[in-house]
């Protein structure tokens, strides 16, 4: 099990990107960069998910194509991405030829099998969830309970998929799977919305809907849109029905980990798995929902104009590079749990973590060891002792919480690992051996704390990855070493480092914005 394939959810494009989809992106490039330093092959896939009504009437009210506003928008979602480190290996769009003619080929590998069968149907549609909802999914004033909205009654023949077919299948699937559905509170919700699952409508007439698929053996039938979206995730693989040189789908599915949103966990735990069945593929390992971020403790919305890019964030506090954002969003909630972003909180946090606690740790230890030993390691302070036993037992946390997908409580175990080290500097207060003329035992002091920064800068590097380079350019080792390779006293004897080549990590945010006042 050499392999790691991660997906993310594919965004809806009729926006620009904003904070909450970047989280999950950013959630999702964490997990994938820390396996990366852990198996030999990876898979990271993203995109847009670009068909459907809202697309084809905000194109018609902007007087475009639904295609032009498809490819100047879902350009927005994939540079962002760049632009916050994000190193999918590759971004599908769901208009993509490739793309279509395999959704076609699925469908009608569903229909021959007779788990798509067309019916007349009259239903409440909401065109937020891009789902008929029944009565559970509404208020008490007929609303959606996530989108707030009143659904359209539609009345068409539409094809269905046989999802009550795959019920028990599903909840056996859950109930033997602990880490089928992540954080496990989860599960419990997923198995209640099964108790009450129905066949879904899996097209729309393309009297109603025209940005679509069409079912290739009806045309009157647009595919409509979570068979289209749900299959990107094997689609951007190479799959097909027929399986014939699916290279890349042999090599990486099942995926390790599918990163979701909670509020569409029930199409990727129920509508996701039971179409798997259908096509006799093998479901995903894990589907992880995360929270939702809010905008100082509000919810995002278009109405009330709180809606936060992250290129915004990045412009007001003039960043160098997303690793501040990366990290803040990483650590401002629990695993599952719904996180805030503030100014202040951001500002506050990355200044305690990144440039108090690990920044001043790696600058003042190296200036110590210029000021007292011309930046040179002598033989006798290459040393092992309780902070290499802490450094090196991290690894093992570090790992097991990324094995359960806790990106949060992996920072914090690596950020323990960095308040060790303040105590232990502060404990043995380098700058009084140096005065008391015990020069070697100060040796040792620094000697611990920079070979446990080499620990630190790599276990953190999936994080906040140019911070990771700089410590790594400072103690001279390779940042894109594996797991498996660190190991105690990496750092050998000679000179490590001169005056002009020490530099913080990370500048408090703050301090730039001092200069310029
Ligand atoms: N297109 C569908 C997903 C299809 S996946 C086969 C969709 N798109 S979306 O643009 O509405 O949302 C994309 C992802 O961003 C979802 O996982 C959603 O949960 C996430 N987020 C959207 N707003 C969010 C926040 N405010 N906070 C965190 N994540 C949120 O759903």
């Amino acid at each position: 099990m050499n392999k790691f394939y991660i997906t993310t959810a594919i965004d809806y494009v009729n926006g620009a990107p904003h904070i909450g989809h970047a989280y999950e992106k950013i959630l999702a490039d964490i997990i994938f960069k820390h396996f990366k330093q852990r198996r030999d092959e990876y898979f990271f896939l993203t995109g847009t998910d670009e068909h459907g009504i809202k697309i084809q009437k905000t194109a018609a009210n902007m007087g475009v194509t639904p295609q032009e506003l498809c490819d100047k928008n879902s350009a927005l979602f994939s540079s962002a991405w760049k632009e916050l480190g994000i190193e999918y290996s590759k971004f599908i769009r769901t208009t993509n030829p490739e793309h279509k003619r395999i959704v076609q080929k699925i469908f009608e590998q569903l229909l021959s099998s007779g788990d798509i069968y067309k019916d007349s149907y009259e239903g409440k549609y909401c065109t937020g969830c891009e789902a008929y909802l029944s009565d559970k999914d509404l208020d008490e004033n007929g609303c959606c309970l996530i989108h707030g909205t009143k659904p359209e009654i539609i009345k068409e023949e539409n094809y269905f998929f046989r999802l009550s077919k795959y019920k028990d299948k599903i909840a056996e699937h859950i109930k033997n799977n602990p880490k089928f559905i992540v954080p496990a509170f989860r599960a419990q919700e997923v198995l209640n919305q099964l108790e009450n699952i129905e066949d879904i409508s899996v097209s729309r007439s393309v009297d109603n809907v025209k940005w679509g698929i069409p079912v290739y053996s009806d045309p009157s039938q647009i595919i409509y849109v979570w068979i289209d979206a749900l299959s990107n995730y094997i689609t951007a693989l190479g799959y097909t029905p027929e399986g014939i040189g699916d290279i890349l789908f042999n090599k990486y599915w099942p995926a390790n980990v599918q990163v979701i949103g909670k509020d569409i966990l029930k199409f990727h735990a129920i509508y996701w798995s039971a179409l798997l069945m259908a096509l006799g593929v093998k479901l995903p390992k894990t589907i992880f929902a995360h929270g939702w971020i809010t905008i100082n403790q509000a919810k995002m919305s278009k109405t009330t104009g709180n809606v936060v890019s992250p290129s915004t964030i990045m412009q007001a506090f003039e960043l160098e590079n997303s690793d501040p954002l990366r990290y803040y969003l990483a650590v401002c909630t629990q695993q599952g749990r719904d996180g805030n972003y503030s100014d202040e909180e951001f500002k506050e946090r990355v200044n305690v973590d990144l440039a108090n606690n690990m920044g001043n740790l790696l600058n003042r230890t190296l200036n110590m060891l210029v000021k007292y030993f011309d930046g040179e390691i002598k033989k006798e302070f290459i040393c092992a002792n309780e902070l290499t036993e802490i450094a090196h037992s991290s690894i093992l946390k570090v790992k097991e919480h990324f094995d359960n997908y806790r990106v949060a409580e992996a920072a914090s175990e690596i950020l323990q690992v960095v308040d060790e080290a303040n105590k232990f500097v502060n404990d043995n207060a380098p700058w009084s051996l140096a005065k008391a003329e015990k020069m070697e035992e100060c040796g040792r002091v620094l000697y611990s704390v920079l070979d446990l920064m080499v620990y630190v800068g790599t276990l953190i590097k999936p994080f906040c990855p140019n911070i990771a380079a700089e410590i790594a350019r400072q103690l001279n080792f390779d940042i894109d070493m594996r797991l498996d390779e660190l190991k105690p006293k990496m750092i050998p004897a000679g000179k490590l480092i001169s005056k002009e080549d020490i530099k913080p990590v990370f500048l408090r945010l703050d301090s730039e914005f001092a200069d310029k006042k």
